[in-house]
């Protein structure tokens, strides 16, 4: 018996990377999986290895999004687990050199793919009482990285999003969480100077270890967290603290109730509180 037996998956960006190491342990612990992607070829080869179906989707494009929900729902009667992994880089670390057409295919991928995919899924968990979403942000959402600072950009607005959504989805019975890897050893990185890294010795995460990570989300009871991925550690929830929390200089309250999450209302050092 599989952990995911009887579950369904959408895994975007499946054909490749992350994504695809992702749908192969998905597909092991028993779930049918969708593997969602712009790579036809290489989406179909990886959907048939693993017994379940291939999507072309552009997961920046919201209208794509609803007719996936309804594919998956109509071939196996509902949804249980997304995946939103699809990603890009700009290609140009020089801010002032990026062209419009970089920014807007980052910022379609990074970040317009995982909010229409969250807003495509909830409807469908929700039908099906609960489920478990796991978006890959990076460790360039929780750190500056001067490498790339829109792919940097769009990883810290995955993480924002995801620590603010529990309120809203738990009481529907889901959960989110995004995994934050260090630099993995997949294609994308050959745009980020793949041959110095390699060259220095730095040692690059395999991606069946961040797959690991994400089922870990995927099973366990945890919300809101950012987990970090990095060579030779445990997946560890990042500890965010050091901002001023949301309370009203000298009060004790939190004001207003509800609205900020819970893990940012602790009086925290660094500032006023
Ligand atoms: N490789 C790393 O070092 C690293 C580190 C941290 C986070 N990440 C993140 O992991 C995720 C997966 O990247 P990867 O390293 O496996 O790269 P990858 O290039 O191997 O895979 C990315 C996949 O996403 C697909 N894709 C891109 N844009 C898409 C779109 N608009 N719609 C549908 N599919 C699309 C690509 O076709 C590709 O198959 C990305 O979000 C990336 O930012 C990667």
């Amino acid at each position: 018996m599989g952990d995911l037996d009887g579950k369904v998956a959408i895994v975007t960006g499946g054909a490749s990377g992350i994504g695809l190491a992702s749908a192969t342990r998905m597909a092991a612990a028993g779930a049918s999986v969708v593997v969602v992607d712009l790579d036809e070829e290489r989406g179909n080869a990886a959907a048939e290895g693993l017994g379940g179906i291939f999507a072309r989707a552009d997961v920046s494009r919201p209208e794509e999004w609803e007719s996936l929900v309804e594919l998956v729902e109509r071939t196996y009667g509902g949804l249980d687990v997304a995946h939103l992994n699809a990603g890009v880089t700009t290609g140009e670390g020089d801010v002032s050199r990026m062209t419009v057409e970089q920014y807007r295919r980052i910022l379609g991928a990074n970040v317009d793919g995982v909010v229409f995919g969250i807003r495509a899924v909830v409807p469908a968990m929700a039908r099906r009482q609960g489920g478990a979403i796991v978006a890959t942000a990076s460790l360039a959402g929780l750190i500056a990285f001067a490498g790339d600072p829109v792919y940097t950009l769009t990883k810290h607005a995955v993480v924002g999003l995801v620590r603010s959504l529990p309120q809203q989805l738990s009481p529907l019975g889901i959960r989110v969480n995004a995994v934050c890897p260090g630099l993995v050893d997949t294609p994308l990185i050959d745009g980020l100077a793949r041959d110095t890294l390699e060259g220095a010795g730095f040692p690059l995460i395999d991606p069946d270890e961040v797959a690991a990570a994400v089922l870990g989300c995927v099973l366990g009871d945890s919300t809101g967290q950012a987990v970090v991925v990095q060579v030779g550690l445990e997946p560890v929830a990042y500890r965010f603290g050091g901002a001023p929390g949301p309370r009203l200089p000298g009060s004790e309250g939190v004001l207003p109730p509800g609205i900020f999450a819970a893990h940012d209302q602790a009086p925290a050092g660094g500032g006023p509180g």
